[in-house]
């Protein structure tokens, strides 16, 4: 909550602009000729971007001409993205992507520490600016403003402004148009990704020397296409390395040196609890921009959370969560499999979201990745399913396919859903998969039934846990146990909330309204939004009887439209 609240308080402002110069964004480096990256090419391609990368401060965005200037020397500048985060005062940075790594490192090679100031010096991509030594000419020969990658406008960055949200969701033309307006305005960005990856490199630079196979890999929704604008950065850092990623390097002979290693005497848990309190310690002491470190190394997944003041960054870092990991790929090839998915699960986690169902803290209630999980399964039990079976993916493995995590869990499914052969008939449209999704969960038998994405149907529940959702890689474990019974009971009476207002909205949406009419009212999907401060009702919707009561069960934030409710 307290990151909450201080993450208002210092309001992210990013006041990005993106430069194309010879340069890629995520968009166009997701796809290439034959269509799309796979999941290991995408997280390839974001890592060596990272390592083209530098980041620099500078006193405004009025200093760019100038540090393009100067760090043309280093290397060829593919492009520049401009970025602002608020503290007391707006602090601003500048993103240089050069065509080569090694170009990157010879800017980052050349800093130097700054003496006036105490602190270790640490080699890493966050530079700062400074003005040119006293009586020295500043900018002897600046770029002529043709070849200059000029930093202009574009609000790439940005968390949009919910008024501005709003505005743009109410001037759509259906409920489908504006599901996809929501996706495509709070989805993370190219810079979002950039910024995440480059916060996960300067983690595996730092150990490096020490650790030379050391890999920091971002997971969760910051790669898995699910992530939005503003989300947490989760980090598994890695000694081994057994993803595919290494997998294509041709190794003639295995060495025959091994390096020592330490002998540890304890348990494995607890040794890496204990490495973690060392890495935090080392987090916390050296590297810039790495503030409010947090062990929590208790839960069943240890984790280092840190604040990264420099890219006003959440992160979580981990060492013994390469399931995790995995779960993010199989989430990154649904959200890749049908254009729908993504749209769909970003307008529920928005209404769970709103109606206070989710919550950035841990807690009693659904997370955003078992909501996630809870709509990817409606997608998969479909008459005409929208997704295949987790199980179905795991049968088309092929020996490359293969990947065991180091302690023994097996995560081998078909990385190419192609082979599967998987097309779906699907046509629903959005608003009608939404309010199908609604209707689902309505009726779902939470009581009795476990949600299994292996076999994208319902199981006995093997516990008396409230929400069972069957873990896809660690099936004996259950992805929702820590939803509480009030919990997911408030789920079931809010998804029948959303079904009926939705279904009111769907069959509104087809009486003729005028365009002004549209634009001062919140409709169709902006009313299963609730807003504590206005809820957003449409005035000439009518309320149907089988509007489910929810005040007595529980303290709400926001009213409850009752058949009274102004129309
Ligand atoms: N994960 C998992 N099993 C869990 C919880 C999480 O496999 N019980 C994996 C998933 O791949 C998930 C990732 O860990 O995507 C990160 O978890 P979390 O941060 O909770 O969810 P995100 O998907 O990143 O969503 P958010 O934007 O809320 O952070
Ligand atoms: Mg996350």
């Amino acid at each position: 909550m307290n990151c909450l609240m201080r993450r208002s308080q210092n309001l992210l402002l990013w006041r990005n602009s993106c430069v194309k110069h010879r340069s890629t964004d995520a968009a166009s480096a997701n796809r290439n000729a034959a269509g799309k990256l796979s999941y290991e090419e995408f997280i390839g391609h974001q890592q060596k971007q990272a390592q083209r990368s530098i980041i620099v401060q500078v006193s405004s965005e009025k200093s760019y001409p100038e540090l393009y200037n100067y760090c043309s020397r280093f290397g060829s500048i593919l492009g520049a993205h401009h970025y602002c985060v608020r503290q007391d005062e707006a602090l601003h940075y500048v993103l240089l992507e050069y065509s080569t790594s090694g170009e990157a490192a010879a800017a980052i090679d050349s800093g130097v520490s700054n003496g006036d100031l105490c602190g270790v010096p640490v080699r890493s991509p966050f530079l700062w600016f400074r003005a040119p030594p006293a009586g020295s000419k500043r900018s002897p020969n600046l770029a002529p403003s043709g070849t200059l990658p000029a930093l202009n406008a574009i609000d790439g960055g940005r968390v949009m402004e919910s008024s501005q949200l709003l505005a743009l969701v109410r001037g759509a033309q259906s409920i489908d148009e504006q599901v996809l307006l929501l996706h495509k305005h709070t989805r993370l960005n190219d810079l979002g990704i950039r910024l995440r990856f480059l916060a996960a490199l300067q983690v595996q630079q730092a150990i490096s020397g020490m650790f030379p196979t050391a890999q920091a890999q971002p997971f969760g929704s910051s790669v898995n296409g699910f992530g939005k604008m503003g989300c947490d950065l989760d980090l598994i850092l890695r000694f081994n390395d057994d993803t595919g990623s290494q997998k294509g390097l041709a190794v003639s002979e295995p060495s025959r040196l091994v390096f020592h290693t330490k002998e540890n005497l304890s348990n494995g848990r607890s040794q890496t609890q204990r490495h973690m309190e060392c890495f935090g310690d080392m987090l916390h002491l050296f590297l810039p921009g790495v503030c409010h470190v947090r062990r929590i190394l208790q839960a069943r997944v240890p984790i280092i959370k840190y604040h990264h003041e420099h890219l006003d960054l959440e992160v979580d870092l981990s060492m013994s969560n390469l399931t995790g990991f995995y779960m993010s790929e199989l989430l990154y090839m649904f959200g890749e499999v049908d254009p729908r998915v993504r749209p769909l699960t970003f307008s529920i986690r928005r209404w769970a979201q709103s109606c206070g169902l989710t919550n950035p803290s841990p807690g009693r209630w659904i997370s955003n990745f078992s909501l996630t999980c809870l709509v990817m399964f409606f997608l998969q039990q479909l008459r005409q399913p929208i997704l295949p079976t987790i199980g179905a993916l795991a049968k088309a493995a092929e020996p490359g396919d293969s990947r065991v995590t180091e302690d023994g869990i097996n995560c081998t499914f078909a990385r190419d859903m192609d082979r599967l052969g998987f097309r779906s008939r699907n046509q629903s449209s959005l608003s009608e998969l939404l309010l199908q999704f609604f209707e689902f969960y309505s009726q779902f038998d939470f009581h009795n039934r476990a949600i299994s994405l292996n076999e994208g149907r319902a199981l006995s529940k093997p516990d008396h846990s409230a929400m069972y959702i069957v873990n896809p890689l660690e099936q004996l474990l259950n992805v929702s146990k820590n939803v509480s019974m009030e919990e997911c009971e408030r789920l079931r009476i809010e998804v029948r909330n959303a079904a009926w207002v939705l279904e009111s909205e769907v069959e509104n949406v087809a009486l003729p309204v005028s365009e002004g009419e549209r634009q001062e009212h919140s409709w169709g999907l902006l009313n299963l939004f609730k807003h504590p401060e206005k809820p957003l009702i449409r005035p000439n919707m009518f309320f149907k009887p089988r509007m489910v009561e929810v005040s007595d069960l529980f303290e709400q934030k926001e009213l409850t439209p009752s058949p009274s409710t102004p129309q």
